[in-house]
């Protein structure tokens, strides 16, 4: 059953709250590969978002914006998280702002990227609706009175347990 939420982060900190809420329902599920994206206008918060969940998988260094390089790889050391399986999962955050033509597509290695194996964070998934595949969680930023309204929607029964467990979580809190 497709679920959705509807939350409110009031400011940045809420909004880094939810990605690292969103990063411990990933690891419950030994990080799976999955397809995150995230619209809203620009500025909106989808890049401190995905900053959140990478630093939840532990990833430090800088995080910087994949703007103007399309994608950002990060290599998550399964090993310091715990979790099962290979040694290595990767992530990548993708931002498709700029992206205008189906070429760039394999150019950039995203089919790859997108088999389903790793994690992608793709910001402005609407720049190219045609090669997305469905993805388990979408999350939609609009503004609100006081910092952003945010609905989370899935679109698979992975997508669905994430949310799940997001909900149980912040009723916990
Ligand atoms: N819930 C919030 N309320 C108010 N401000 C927020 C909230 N979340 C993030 N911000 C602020 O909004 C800005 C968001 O910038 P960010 O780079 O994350 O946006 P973006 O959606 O990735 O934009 P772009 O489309 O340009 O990539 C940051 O300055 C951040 O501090
Ligand atoms: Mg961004």
């Amino acid at each position: 059953m497709p679920m959705s939420l509807r939350l409110h982060c009031a400011d940045e900190a809420a909004t880094v709250a939810l990605g690292a809420a969103l990063a411990r329902a990933l690891l419950q599920h030994d990080l799976p590969g999955a397809l995150i994206t995230l619209r809203g206008d620009l500025g909106a918060g989808k890049t401190t978002l995905v900053r959140a969940i990478l630093r939840g998988l532990k990833v430090t260094g800088r995080i910087k914006s994949p703007s103007y390089a399309l994608v950002e790889p990060y290599a998550i050391d399964r090993k310091s998280l715990e979790l099962k399986g290979t040694l290595q999962t990767y992530a990548y955050h993708i931002d498709l702002y700029r992206f205008s033509s189906p070429d760039e597509w394999d150019d950039a290695g995203l089919r790859e990227m997108l088999d389903g194996q790793s994690l992608c964070l793709v910001e402005w998934p609407e720049h190219a609706p045609a090669l997305l595949p469905q993805a388990d969680v979408d999350l939609a930023f609009k503004p609100a009175a006081e910092g952003r309204a945010i609905v989370l929607q899935s679109g698979s029964a992975l997508g669905a347990a994430l949310l799940q467990q997001l909900a149980s979580a912040q009723a916990g809190a």
